[in-house]
């Protein structure tokens, strides 16, 4: 199994690409079971996710097609997409595949808009939390959807096709959104989302659709109207930036200080997260290649910081921010209120020499002096990451296990880094 190893202590300075965001390119993989004409996707990140989800939709008949590079794209191009689904063979989602890829329970959306039945495994909990799937449900439901759980699977069906109605989120759910958007995009009549989630991804995702033939308002609002089609056809999508990841590598130049621009980015796809940063000390730009993060050597300033649905401070920053903070002069409060589970790095950090104190959903980090090397390990994506970059300011060596995590979310990461003057390797077998 890969490690990564890392040699902290190093400043970062120099320039990183930023790739097609995980979160927006999964849904709309997903989007193409709404159509039997071709879907291409631009700016698609090379991730171990993404090769994932190819192989579910293949399960249901789907062909990926992946394009070939073009003279004069470089290393960090994203990749070209072109996605059929012009037979679906299977309108079931196995068990082995669902379970490793929560986002693909999401399949059971255009399989019941567009051929009236699907059949789709209970995803299961997993480290960050239990995350059920009754919004997702429901959703369906009101749109005429007869539902039965059967054997750990859910048989969603409408034989004579889903119709419009009123979706009210009682919480804010990304996934429950994207459902409903697929499925109402195909339903007759009309569907008023209430209290859909804002995520940029959301928008990206209902862009797409529309390209496909879609009528759909208010993406990126808290509700969304869409008027249903009797079909969609094939279209053409850059995916947009990953707003994670380039927050993961402005709280890393910030751990590290330095000078670093992160390009083809746009800071309001992450401005509580950028305004946090400043707050702790960072210096933030925006400039038209991107977004500029600088830090001097002074000490950082501690933060209070709640996640929260977008607009507010993301969920998926919680634990790199927990890191930057274990280094700031004063106690931080960091609350998790979208996940109950998300504090895995916490025992982690601590083999670092972080000092965190976990009291239900709120940690207090009370920053220190140093950081020293050491083995660590993670259980999810997000906490690895925040892994690396505790390493980056960390004295002498650490060596970060089951990158497997690190490659579902982040393309190249230790050439991204090091590119910047960090001293990252990754160790093979
Ligand atoms: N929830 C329910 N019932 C549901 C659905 C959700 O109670 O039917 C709860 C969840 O348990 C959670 C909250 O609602 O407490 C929000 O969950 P949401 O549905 O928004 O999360 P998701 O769609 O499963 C996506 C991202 C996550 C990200 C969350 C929150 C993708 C593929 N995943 O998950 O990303 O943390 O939104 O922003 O888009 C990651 O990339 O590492 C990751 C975990």
């Amino acid at each position: 199994m890969d490690r990564i190893r890392i040699v902290g202590g190093r400043p970062l300075s120099g320039r990183i690409p930023i790739s097609g965001a995980k979160n927006a390119t999964l849904p709309l993989m997903i989007a193409s079971l709404l159509t039997n004409e071709t879907l291409i996707l631009d700016n698609v990140p090379r991730l171990a996710d993404v090769a994932l989800l190819q192989r579910i939709l293949g399960n249901h008949g789907v062909d990926v097609m992946i394009g070939g590079k073009r003279p004069g794209d470089g290393a960090y191009q994203g990749q070209t997409l072109h996605i059929s689904a012009a037979d679906i063979v299977d309108t079931t989602a196995p068990y082995e595949l669902v379970s490793r890829m929560r986002a693909s329970f999401w399949v059971i959306a255009p399989l019941l808009a567009r051929m009236g039945e699907a059949r789709v495994s209970m995803p299961g909990g997993c480290a960050i939390g239990t995350r059920p799937v009754d919004l997702l449900i429901m959703a369906l439901e009101r749109l005429g959807a007869s539902i039965e759980i059967d054997g750990g699977y859910v048989l969603a069906r409408a034989p004579n096709g889903l119709r419009g109605g009123e979706i009210v989120f009682p919480k804010v759910t990304v996934g429950g959104t994207h459902t409903a958007l697929m499925a109402a995009s195909l339903a007759r009549g009309m569907t008023v989302i209430e209290n859909a989630a804002r995520e940029p991804e959301v928008g990206d995702v209902a862009d797409c659709l529309n390209k496909m033939g879609a009528r759909i308002e208010g993406a990126g609002s808290s509700r969304i109207v869409v008027e249903g089609v009797a079909r969609l056809g094939g279209a053409r999508h850059t995916v947009l930036p990953d707003r994670i990841e380039t927050g993961t590598y402005a709280m890393a130049a910030a751990m590290a200080s330095g000078d670093v621009l992160l390009e083809n980015t746009r800071p309001e796809l992450l401005q509580s997260a950028l305004d946090v940063l400043t707050q702790a000390g960072a210096r933030i730009s925006a400039t038209n290649e991107g977004i500029r993060v600088q830090r001097d050597g002074a000490a950082l300033r501690p933060v209070e910081v709640t996640t929260a649905p977008f607009p507010g401070f993301p969920t998926d920053l919680q634990a790199q921010l927990m890191s930057l903070m274990t280094r700031a002069q004063g106690t931080s409060r960091i609350t998790e209120t979208i996940f109950e589970n998300r504090f895995m790095h916490v025992q982690e950090l601590a083999r670092l020499g972080a000092r965190i104190h976990l009291d239900g959903e709120t940690a207090t980090i009370e920053g220190v002096e140093r950081l020293k090397g050491a083995p660590v390990m993670a259980t999810d994506l997000r906490a690895s990451v925040s892994l690396v970059i505790a390493a980056l300011a960390a004295e002498g060596e650490t060596i970060v296990n089951r990158v497997y995590h690190l490659d579902r979310g982040f393309e190249r990461l230790e050439q991204k880094l090091a590119g910047c003057g960090a001293e990252i390797e990754r160790l093979t077998g």
